[in-house]
């Protein structure tokens, strides 16, 4: 058998921080092929290149600053050269460009090339919402799975342990996952659940901007506490409307559900941003720009992804939590009204 070739198509902060991972597990089994091609959006850094960075001194130094990647992480700026012969491909960008991506790689796909998402966030779909994955997997005739859970970035490239969720109908495929991305500090359970898995990484990050909100009006834990209990139910709830095929509520007890949930509600550029967006005024378009670093910020735009279906299907209602979080962004809410969606919450009525 020819060594299974990974791609990694993207290189931010978590795509270097799998790479680090991915470029090390390659070398220690027969399985893969130890080069594994980095797909880097090609940035100038003080007058140099990223990928020559990259490939010179092994550090992502925009994204990922202060890790060394293992040398046979190669970063190359062109989306066809890396993808082309891939038999994995591992999608790990913000989630607003992955269309362009999937046309520029959709014809150079290798016969039975499979991939994984670990992107957070939804599309826009004629009929209401759509998945990343399933973006994927109808520009490039793919199988995909989905990997969610409580990583951030930081802490999984400092080898901090954590546990994940891969969300995967084809068991041998999630044994491969498991055999590219486990380590002792990064336990991976697989479920088959994936609608579900992905979905609640999208849906996480509108709950963390309702917890940051909570921060800068100075509630207390107490408040964040309901935040993420409420936001969790109105998680389940769209899930249910729009998950394909049955739900199961034990994938929210997952590291995709309440753990990565908690994380993103204590730790993530989320809470932090909207705690920023509440003390100094500014919108979230500013903060983001000056906060980030180039980082992008999934919450707010998956909450007007996520509004929009609501009111299509007449349920902005049955989802105070979810429709506060968007007319606060971007309508004008005045955020002191916070408070209101939660007291008045379908779940005390
Ligand atoms: N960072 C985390 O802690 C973390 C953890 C788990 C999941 N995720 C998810 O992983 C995904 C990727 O996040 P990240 O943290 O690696 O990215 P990031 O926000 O750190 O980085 C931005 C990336 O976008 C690229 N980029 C910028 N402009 C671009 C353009 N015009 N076209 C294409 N690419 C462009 C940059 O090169 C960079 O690689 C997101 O969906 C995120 O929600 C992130």
């Amino acid at each position: 058998m020819p060594p299974t070739r990974v791609c990694i198509i993207g290189s931010g902060n978590w795509g270097s921080a799998i790479a680090k991972i991915i470029g090390k597990n390659v070398q220690r089994s027969n399985r893969f092929d130890p080069i594994v091609k980095m797909w880097v959006f090609e940035e100038i850094i003080n007058g140099k290149k990223l990928t020559e960075i990259i490939n010179k001194d092994h550090e992502n130094v925009k994204y990922l600053p202060g890790h060394k990647l293992p040398h046979n992480v190669v970063a190359v700026p062109d989306t066809v050269e890396a993808a082309t012969g891939a038999d994995i491909l591992v999608f790990v960008l913000p989630h607003q460009f992955i269309s362009r991506i999937c046309d520029q790689i959709a014809a150079h796909m290798k016969p039975g090339a499979f991939g994984i998402s670990l992107i957070k966030g939804v599309d826009e779909g004629p009929e209401g919402l759509k998945l990343i994955s399933d973006i994927i997997r109808e520009k490039l005739k793919i199988e995909v799975s989905v990997l969610m859970g409580a990583n951030i970035a930081s802490e999984v490239a400092d080898e901090k342990f954590c546990e994940t969720t891969i969300g995967c109908k084809n068991e041998k495929h999630g044994q491969i996952f498991k055999e590219l991305m486990q380590t002792p500090n990064f336990r991976i359970t697989v479920v088959d659940d994936c609608d579900t898995v992905e979905i609640c990484g999208a849906l996480k990050n509108i709950v963390a901007v309702g917890a940051g909100f909570c921060d800068g009006l100075n509630f207390g834990d107490n408040t964040k506490a309901a935040v993420i209990r409420l936001g969790l139910m109105e998680m389940v709830a769209f899930a249910k409307l729009f998950c394909r095929g049955s739900v199961s509520i034990a994938t929210f007890l997952e590291s995709c559900g309440v753990a990565d949930l908690i994380t993103t509600c204590y730790g993530g550029r989320n809470r932090k941003v909207a705690e920023a967006f509440v003390r100094t005024g500014k919108s979230i378009e500013e903060l983001e720009k000056e906060m980030l670093n180039g980082q992008k910020l999934q919450g707010p735009q998956t909450s007007a992804e996520v509004y929009k279906v609501l009111k299509q299907k007449n349920m902005v209602d049955k989802f105070p939590l979810f429709a506060s979080v968007y007319q606060t962004c971007y309508e004008g809410r005045v955020v002191q009204e916070f408070i209101s969606c939660l007291q008045n919450h379908p779940e005390h009525m």
